[in-house]
């Protein structure tokens, strides 16, 4: 059997761009981490070969001793270090492990409640695009013009609505979530409490921002972002141990661990990603290390430090400022839309993601706002004091926009912070031993 170089130039060529790229550039898009090689090595591994349909001990097809012993050190691991008593590891990613809670909670046709995309709620969260606002009855929420989540006016929408699903959980929200309130929101209806840690679970486990266990009846997360896995995602609940193979005897509470299940199998997906579930077994080992909660809260001082900076230079930061590891920024007063600043950073080196701002009056696809954040950078060594340095890059760059000159300066500069803290040195996917 060949190497990748020696199989496929090409493939070889475009990956090795891409680590030279995350090499020398600063990645600030919130939702991204750079993972560690030992997660590397798991997610390129022989677990990809296996089909193993099922659940630990009881599988659709043979030869899955092995197999069975990474799910359940997966498994085994999630549930110690979020405290609850099951966890289902085997959603390929956020989005189908929204659709397993919708799938499991709800019939057709039934109302949900989520946060608006463009104030910082997800697709599947209700969207009219999505399936979550095709097939369900979907309400949208949205934050106070300056972009907190409203806790009254939510409570009075939910008490008039009485969804039977309320999702609660953000890609651009840059403060913490007030789980208790929520739990006792979406009681008031006896609707499910969803709560979808995608952007914050890392934050979560390193107790830099509270946990939803005990007051939210579902945890949906993803795996690679602030948790620092692969890409993939987790079910997490409390209830009846799970009995996947046989219908629960009502959906209640009670059963939630079975519902879940079998929503994920055999209602969403055939075989797990099993190479993918070695590498999130790797992730959540980490992640319990004494070493991941330092990690954690240096993300938030990180943003922080960042937002500050960044507050300095005139910056206008949605809700003023952040609590976790995003910043929100409407560059209104800048005179520049989301869409340039993103492709003038980009030339500088630095990567962010134009977004929409709360009540924005710019189109989605080009909005007012970008939306940056620490974890790769916090992931990689840098610490406040990079950040202000970051933040004077960025204020240079938005006022440059246009003048190329200025924006390769900037460039170099990134690059000779990032040689400071080197990615995965050794690796090349152009080696012939490889
Ligand atoms: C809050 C939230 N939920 C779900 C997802 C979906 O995850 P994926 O992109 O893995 O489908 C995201 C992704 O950005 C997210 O931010």
């Amino acid at each position: 059997m060949h190497t990748l170089s020696k199989t496929d130039p090409e493939i070889a060529q475009a990956l090795e761009n891409e680590l030279v790229r995350e090499r020398e550039g600063l990645e600030m898009i919130p939702s991204e981490n750079v993972v560690s090689r030992a997660v590397l090595e798991a997610l390129g591994s022989v677990g990809t070969n296996k089909y193993s349909e099922g659940f630990p001990g009881k599988r659709y097809y043979g030869g899955n001793a092995c197999i069975d012993v990474i799910e359940n050190l997966a498994r085994e691991r999630a549930k110690t270090l979020f405290g609850v008593t099951h966890a289902n590891v085997q959603p390929y990613s956020g989005s189908p492990a929204n659709m397993a809670a919708c799938f499991a909670l709800l019939e057709p046709g039934d109302k949900l409640m989520g946060l608006n995309l463009t104030y910082g709620g997800h697709l599947t969260h209700g969207w009219k695009v999505n399936f979550s606002g095709v097939y369900y009855q979907a309400v949208q929420y949205v934050t106070s013009p300056d972009g907190w989540i409203d806790y009254d006016a939510l409570a009075k929408q939910v008490l008039e609505e009485k969804p039977k699903l309320l999702f609660v959980g953000a890609t651009a929200y840059p403060r913490i979530f007030e789980w208790e309130k929520l739990q006792t929101i979406a009681r008031s209806v006896d609707a499910y409490l969803v709560a979808d840690i995608a952007h914050i679970a890392g934050l979560v486990v390193g107790g830099a921002h509270p946990s939803p266990v005990g007051f939210a009846d579902v945890i949906t997360t993803t795996t690679h972002k602030t948790l620092r896995g692969p890409r993939g995602a987790m079910i997490l609940c409390n209830g009846e141990p799970s009995e996947p193979m046989k219908a629960p005897p009502e959906k209640s509470r009670k059963y939630l661990p079975t519902m879940i299940d079998r929503a994920v199998f055999p209602g969403l997906q055939g075989g797990p990603h099993n190479h993918q579930t070695a590498a999130i077994a790797v992730a959540l080992k980490e992640a319990a290390a004494p070493e991941f909660k330092t990690y954690a809260h240096q993300i938030v001082k990180n943003a922080k430090a960042l937002a500050e900076a960044l507050t300095e230079r005139g910056f206008n930061l949605v809700t003023g400022g952040t609590d976790n590891h995003l910043l929100l920024a409407d560059l209104t007063n800048k005179s520049i839309g989301g869409a340039d600043a993103e492709r003038a950073l980009d030339k500088a080196g630095i990567t962010v993601n134009k977004n929409t701002v709360p009540n924005d009056p710019r189109k989605p696809y080009d909005p007012s706002g970008i939306r940056l954040g620490t974890p790769p950078l916090t992931t990689r060594g840098m610490k406040e004091e990079d950040m202000r340095v970051i933040a004077g890059w960025m204020d240079e760059a938005i006022k440059n926009w246009k003048n190329e000159e200025v924006l390769t300066h900037i460039r170099h500069q990134v690059k000779e912070l990032t040689d400071r803290f080197p990615l995965y040195p050794g690796l090349s996917y152009l080696s012939a031993n490889r």
